[in-house]
């Protein structure tokens, strides 16, 4: 069995499967959203720019409905590894109400919003948000990466260079379908460490781990203490 102890460089590398036990729907599969909500129509940069309204009332009930939920115990479990990086794909802020700190957000946040004009990222956690422009008049758009957006150019480097440190990544919840992100795991592997995968199913990536735990995030992670 691998133990988290025996490790010194831990990256944990999550996805919506890490959030599901605190009841927020995962992307894909059943009961995924965007199997009731098509993308094209609520997360990306062309249906702001079609009907920013419209991208708005979604992202706002995201914020609803997450505002409502707490961290679950695989989250708490991370937040007290020591001197673990965690990367995450996920927007819903979990992670940081556990108590991790410096993570690593792939695909930005729903609790961050930016104004393409003034350039300015801002932390906002109002739900629903009160004002959806900017003082300087322009429609303030969530700071997430949409689709066929480009990924933070910082926070990939960061991400990069601590999974080329670690000696062991945790996979967490994520199905591994979602590029650039999803190529982090080979990176580790190619640099020798050891990969473990946590998910109830076997996902396109799992043949890539040199260990898989089939069964939810929290359960697993505490097997792993
Ligand atoms: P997905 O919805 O693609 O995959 C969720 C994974 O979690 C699946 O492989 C499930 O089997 C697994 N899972 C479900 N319940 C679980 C549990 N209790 N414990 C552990 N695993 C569980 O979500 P992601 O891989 O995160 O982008 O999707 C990647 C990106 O696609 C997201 O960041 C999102 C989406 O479009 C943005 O929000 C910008």
């Amino acid at each position: 069995m691998i133990r988290l102890n025996d490790f010194r460089r831990i990256v944990f590398f999550t996805g919506a499967g890490l959030s599901a036990e605190s009841g927020v729907p995962t992307y894909r599969g059943k009961g995924g959203l965007w199997e009731e909500y098509d993308y094209r129509e609520y997360a990306c940069q062309r249906a702001f720019d079609r009907d920013p309204g419209k991208v708005w009332d979604f992202h706002d009930e995201r914020r609803r409905f997450i505002a409502a939920r707490e961290p679950n115990d695989g989250h708490r479990i991370i937040a007290s590894v020591p001197g673990a990086t965690v990367i995450t794909q996920n927007i819903d802020g979990l992670h940081q109400r556990a108590g991790s700190a410096g993570v690593l957000e792939l695909h930005g946040s729903l609790w961050r919003v930016r104004c393409a004009r003034c350039g300015t990222v801002t932390e906002n956690p109002e739900a629903p948000i009160r004002s959806r422009r900017c003082a300087c008049g322009t429609w303030l758009r969530p700071d997430i990466v949409w689709f066929e957006d480009m990924l933070d150019v910082e926070t990939m480097r960061a991400a990069g260079d601590a999974i080329a440190r670690c000696d062991l990544l945790v996979s967490v919840g994520t199905s591994g379908v979602v590029y650039p992100a999803a190529d982090l795991p080979r990176l580790a592997l190619a640099r020798g460490a050891v990969a473990v995968e946590i998910n109830p199913e076997e996902t396109s990536l799992s043949p890539l781990y040199t260990h898989c735990l089939r069964g939810s995030a929290s359960e697993m992670l505490a097997r792993m203490l």
